[in-house]
């Protein structure tokens, strides 16, 4: 976080209490994506690392579809969703994954030449559930995570212990 940009865009991350339940701080980026500078410079700074390393961005829906996407424009890449049970046409790949209370599933197609290099995106990291899922169902499809990056980390919640190496744009 060092650009005046970068740190004008941490600004715009808003932490609400009690939502979407009693006791979670919900960190809100919506302050940050409607914020031309803000929006440009996270973009930026998740795909800087990775450029000339992978062929596709993939996002985790539904806010990592943002980010994902602003960062395939970006870097000149295409976009591939990764997205809760049932929403896609065709998965190829199906993986069930713990929430903090109860769990999930994502899915994803299989339209990429086999061995095609992905960064991972996310808005955000907590326990990791979701991105050691995502990583799992891009690997299980012969694809290779070339990268994982997300814009806000929260690590009291030590979600990088197992989604393994994550570069993280802002962090609490
Ligand atoms: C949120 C967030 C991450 C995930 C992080 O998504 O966008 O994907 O939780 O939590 P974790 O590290 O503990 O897995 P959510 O499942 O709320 O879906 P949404 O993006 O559709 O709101």
């Amino acid at each position: 976080t060092s650009s005046p940009a970068l740190v004008r865009a941490e600004s715009l991350i808003r932490s609400i209490a009690d939502y979407p339940q009693p006791g979670v701080l919900f960190r809100d980026i919506t302050p940050l994506l409607a914020d031309r500078e803000a929006l440009h410079a996270t973009t930026e700074a998740l795909v800087a690392p990775f450029l000339g390393s992978f062929d596709v961005v993939a996002g985790i829906e539904a806010r990592g579809f943002i980010l994902a996407g602003a960062a395939a424009i970006a870097a000149g890449s295409g976009f591939v969703p990764i997205r809760k049970a049932g929403k896609l046409p065709a998965p190829a790949a199906s993986v069930d994954y713990a929430l903090e209370y109860g769990t999930a599933t994502i899915e994803m197609h299989d339209d990429l030449p086999a061995g095609s290099r992905i960064l991972l995106i996310d808005d955000v990291l907590a326990t990791g559930g979701t991105l050691a899922a995502g990583r799992r169902i891009v690997e299980e499809l012969g694809y290779v995570v070339t990268g994982i990056s997300v814009l806000f980390e929260i690590e009291a919640l030590h979600g990088r212990d197992i989604v393994g190496d994550v570069h993280t744009v802002f962090r609490s």
